[in-house]
Order: structure tokens, then sequence, then C-alpha cells
């Protein structure tokens, strides 16, 4: 039979948040990730403490696939009080910031861009004009592959983003697929391993997955997230810091129900549809999620194999839905946090007409299961902080 190349999903050209400040868009719905944020500041603060002593006359920053809304200058911004607090304690000038913003091209920057004269009025208001100065920059492009220049970041941070494969590989009757590196750069042709189309039915890993799905979803985050410290280890001075957050699972089965409840719903809601013809089946056949939500151990070989940084701390949190600064229930934040995620990824595969029907029933499963099991809601963070090595 001849080797026929379906579809692969090239995440750099689909994939980004609901845009702008509306009820759908990521802006309104992104609770569950600043509560994250404030949950881990202590985390972060180590690590910025720890540059600010070999930092000179500039620091630069880099927020990594920083999306829009509050969340996108909200370390950015923690990071300036941190060392303006610790320079004031020292009687030092504070340094140059060059803070970079970096998402995807699809990524609503103007939003940002056009957000940015309150932020630098804000640091005037509260640190005075002897402060920095601080220069924003947009740096649309991928994070698996150079985004800036040699030896130019001191601290680098990333949240809820690096689950995100650069890819998945969607094939039918296919031994062989071109697998675009996504630098741009270099295109290989990779064997794929055999049975990926036995996840028909499935999203994402689960229990029914056959072996080679697994293994297959594990080579695609190890060649992303080695290619990610590859370029970061280029970029970042010795002894710089990264902390980045990423939905992950404690224990070693890839098919834990730690982080995949929620994506497994989707796909409950996904095969609803397919079963009232709303949405055909070969569309589902051929879709996998382009996420992998790894282990403390799986990150900790990933980064030692890789030998540019060491690795300060790892810790896993429990995070719940619920969040003080809304008062949706924890099943709405669900349904809307989650729509305003993927309803690009899934537009692009499904249509955009089957949206609604989708997301409505993906919310019925949501209110349902939650009565029965609430607890399987809960997700697994891993907050990670790494040192360059010399
Ligand atoms: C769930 S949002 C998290 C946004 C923000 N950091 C926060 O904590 O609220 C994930 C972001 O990662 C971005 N992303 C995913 N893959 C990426 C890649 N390869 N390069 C750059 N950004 C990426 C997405 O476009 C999206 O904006």
């Amino acid at each position: 039979m001849e080797n026929k190349i379906v579809k692969a999903i090239n995440v750099s050209q689909v994939f980004h948040m609901n845009a702008g400040n509306g009820e759908e868009s990521y802006a309104t719905n992104s609770n569950f990730q600043r509560c994250g944020l404030t949950k881990t500041k202590h985390f972060r603060d180590k690590a910025i403490l720890q540059i600010c002593s070999s930092t000179s006359k500039t620091l630069g920053f880099a927020e990594l696939g920083c999306a829009t809304g509050s969340n996108t200058l909200f370390v950015a911004s923690e990071l300036m009080d941190t060392v303006y607090q610790n320079c004031c304690e020292l009687g030092r000038p504070t340094p140059e910031f060059h803070i970079y913003l970096n998402d995807l091209p699809g990524n609503d920057f103007n939003s940002t861009f056009q957000s940015l004269q309150g932020f630098y009025d804000n640091i005037k208001d509260t640190k005075g004009y002897e402060f920095g100065p601080c220069f924003v920059y947009g740096v649309p492009g991928s994070f698996y592959g150079r985004l800036f220049p040699s030896q130019s970041l001191h601290f680098v941070h990333s949240s809820y983003s690096l689950h995100w494969l650069s890819q998945v590989r969607i094939v039918a009757n296919s031994s062989r697929l071109y697998h675009n590196l996504y630098s741009g750069k270099c295109v290989l042709i990779c064997k794929v391993p055999q049975g990926i189309e036995g996840n028909k039915r499935n999203v994402y890993m689960s229990k029914s997955s056959p072996p080679s799905v697994l293994n297959a979803y594990f080579e695609q985050f190890h060649n992303d997230f080695s290619s990610f410290l590859k370029s970061r280890s280029v970029e970042v001075v010795e002894g710089g810091g990264m902390v980045f957050m990423v939905a992950g699972r404690r224990s070693e089965d890839r098919t834990s129900n730690e982080n995949a409840y929620i994506w497994e719903l989707i796909g409950v809601a996904i095969n609803e549809l397919v079963s009232k013809g709303v949405i055909e089946d070969e569309k589902l056949h051929s879709f996998n999620f382009p996420l992998y939500m790894p282990s403390p151990t799986e990150l900790k070989y990933l980064i030692k194999s890789e030998r540019s940084f060491v690795t300060n701390a790892i810790e896993a949190i429990d995070q719940v839905w619920t969040s003080p600064n809304t008062k949706k229930s924890e099943c709405e934040e669900v349904v809307t946090c989650l729509r305003a995620v993927m309803e690009p990824l899934l537009a692009e595969q499904f249509g955009k007409e089957v949206m609604e029907e989708l997301f409505s029933t993906f919310r019925e499963i949501v209110f349902d299961r939650y009565s029965k099991e609430k607890n399987a809601f809960t997700t697994t963070v891993l907050v990670v902080s790494l040192t360059r090595m010399g």
C-alpha cells in the first residue's frame, strides 16, 4: 500500500487563544492560570533574587507563551517589583529592563500593545522616573526554536504553555510523514510508530490507546522540549534563571486521570456529535490534541540529558477551577476557560459552524460528571526552576 500523508496539524499556524476582551476571550477567561501564578510567587521570587546579584546594567526577561490579558505582563511586573526592592535595599541603581513577550504569530499581540501605555505609566507612578527604563518587545514565533540573540536573557518564564506540542502527527495508511522541525530551517522525514491510527475514537492518550500512541506522544514531547532547552541554552546567560509551570502529573502512568480527564470529556462531546451526524467520523479519527503532560521524572530526565540547565526544584501542586476573582461556578470556569483556549484549534479541525453545539454538549457533560466525581476535576501543575550552567 502506498504511504500517504493525510494531514498534520501545524500548531504554529492554527493555534492561538480566543482573541480580544469579549465574553469568550482568553483575557476574560484566564482566572485559572492567574490563580496558579499567584499561588507560585514564592517560587519565582527565589529565582529572581538569585539572578539579582549577577545582573549588571541590563536585565533581559522573556515571557514565553504570553497570550493576552492580565497574565501577559504579570510576571514582568513582579520581576521589576522584586528587583526594585532589592536595588533599594542595597542602594544600587536599577538595571535597564528588556521585556520580551513571545507567543505564536496568531496571538492577539495588538491587545497587549494597546495596554502598554498603562503599564509604562504604572511603573513611573509606583517607582519614579529614575527606575529602569523598561522596554517591551513583542516576539512572535515558536519557543521550540531560537527567538532571541545569544546571551541576551537573564530570566525566562513560561506558564501553562510548554505542554502544548509543536504538532501532532495525524495520519491514515501512513508509515512516514514530513515532520517539520518547526524552527522553519529543516524538514525531516520521520517514521510514525505503527498503530497511531489505533487511537481512533480518542482525542488524547487514554487507557484504550495502544502503546505506540503513548510512545509517539512522548517522542514528540521529547523532541520539542529538548529543542526548547537547546534554544534557551544559547540565549540565557550563564547563571541565568528559568521558571516554568506546566500541566503535568505525579504518576508515571501516561494515561493517569490527573490531567487527562477534562480533555477526555471534550473527546466525549466530540464523539456525541459524531453519533448525531454533526461531525464526520473521519474528522474525529484524524484528530489528536497536541498536548503532553509530563511527570517530574520525565522532565528531570530530559533536562539532565540536554545538559545545559541544572534543576533547582520541581514541585507538583494541585489546582482547582474555583477562583476568588470570579463568581462563576467551578464547572462554568472549566467550560469557559477550555473554550477560550481550545476553540480556534477545534474550529480548524471540525468547522466553526459546530462550535456552539460542541461547547454546549461539553457543558452538559461537565455539569453531569462534576456532580458525580468532583475530585476528578482537580488538575496537577508542575512548577520547575532551572539555572543555566556554566
Ligand atoms: C494557556 S495559554 C497560557 C498563557 C499565559 N502564559 C498564562 O499563564 O495565562 C498558552 C499559550 O502558549 C502559546 N503557545 C503554545 N505553543 C507555543 C509555541 N510553540 N511557541 C510560543 N507560544 C506557544 C499559546 O499560543 C498560548 O497563548
